[in-house]
């Protein structure tokens, strides 16, 4: 019997400009409430390996996540993935006779991630890009980058800028089907290789509150975030673009602090309240402070969990790692760092990598 077979892997990215806000009244479409920016990582750092197989032998669809097996019918937001991915085949396979019936195939998911999994370190970001890029390839589906991260948005929203390699900005867009929200390329992973990421892992624990559950509660209390959303995003996104067109590091750092700072602000502000961050991460917050205090040398962002990243030109990041190594002598920090290189984007493997 036939099995049709992809393999690939793609990137976590980390955003400058966070996105936290789902339109309440696009739920299903998984649209957000502010456009974001975010900076993909190298896959020599962080990556979502992901295999499809589709087969008329298998007797349902199956998904195993890090070696564990998991209900797919459970998970909506990758069954909507697969629906959107099998419709845009069926249709091809309508319209060509020679090509093998595969939409209508049951397939199996495996997928995994080389570092901890939900604990505010972008997994859903690769984990979804990947998916969507590998159902992309067992399909054969002729659709870009910009198009692919329409479907992985409806998985995670972050999702949608790990498509694409070096800095991404994802577009909220206006339209009510959702067809204008999707991620462009600011400029590619080999336009500022002098900006290195560092990742501090504070803690590898699973995150107290999922992304999603925070945006709608956010959404629903926080009047923070709706100063966010009007005043503040739609400019520093402006902002944030010139400094990376221009390689302007002091005003690419201020604005990613500040607005990591505005993010955890508005969980802060969000009834009950959300905290990420802990007492390590806030001294990490600290010590960069005041690292920079007679010029900024080096920017720390947190998403939805303490962990640490810490962009700054590659000529302070010794520095950086001996001052963090000091502090805090337990703690793991990776400064294998090789932040952007040309496989920065979601690619292909080879069909008989071992998975
Ligand atoms: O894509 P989600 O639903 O996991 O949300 C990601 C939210 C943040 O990581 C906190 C911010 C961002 O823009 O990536």
């Amino acid at each position: 019997m036939t099995i049709f077979e992809a393999t690939c892997s793609a990137p976590v990215n980390i955003a400058v400009v966070k996105y936290w806000g789902k339109n309440p009244e696009k739920i299903a479409l998984n649209l957000p409430t502010n456009s974001s920016l975010s900076v993909t990582l190298s896959q020599d750092q962080l990556h979502s390996k992901t295999t499809i197989r589709a087969s008329a032998d298998f007797t349902s669809d199956r998904l195993w996540l890090n070696g564990h097996e998991e209900s797919i019918e459970k998970n909506k937001r990758l069954v909507t993935c697969l629906r959107e991915t099998r419709a845009l085949r069926a249709s091809m396979e309508d319209k060509d006779a020679a090509l093998p019936k595969i939409s209508g195939l049951n397939i199996h998911v495996c997928s995994e991630n080389n570092f901890p999994t939900a604990a505010g370190l972008a997994s859903s970001a690769s984990g979804y890009a990947c998916l969507v890029y590998t159902l992309a390839q067992l399909f054969q589906l002729p659709l870009d980058a910009s198009d692919l991260s329409i479907i992985a948005r409806q998985g995670s929203g972050s999702a949608c800028r790990s498509m694409f390699g070096g800095f991404v900005a994802w577009e909220m867009g206006s339209k009510d089907d959702g067809s204008d929200s999707k991620a462009v390329q600011i400029a590619p992973e080999t336009h500022w290789p002098d900006l290195q990421a560092m990742i501090c892992v504070v803690s590898d624990a699973k995150k107290g509150t999922s992304s999603t559950e925070g945006m709608q509660l956010t959404v629903k209390t926080s009047a923070l975030l709706q100063h966010r959303i009007k005043d503040v995003v739609p400019k520093r996104m402006e902002e944030m673009i010139k400094a990376i067109q221009d390689k302007d590091f002091p005003t690419f750092a201020d604005l990613t602090m500040k607005d990591s700072n505005q993010f955890h602000a508005v969980c802060l502000d969000t009834y009950p309240p959300i905290f990420y961050l802990n007492d390590i991460s806030r001294a990490i917050i600290r010590i960069v402070t005041e690292y920079n205090k007679d010029g900024i040398k080096a920017a720390y962002t947190f998403d939805a969990g303490p962990n640490a990243v810490i962009y700054a030109p590659e000529k302070n990041m010794a520095e950086i790692y001996a001052l963090l190594s000091h502090y805090f002598p337990g703690h793991q920090f990776d400064d294998s760092l090789g932040l952007l290189k040309n496989n920065a984007a979601p690619s292909a493997l080879p069909q008989n990598f071992d998975t």
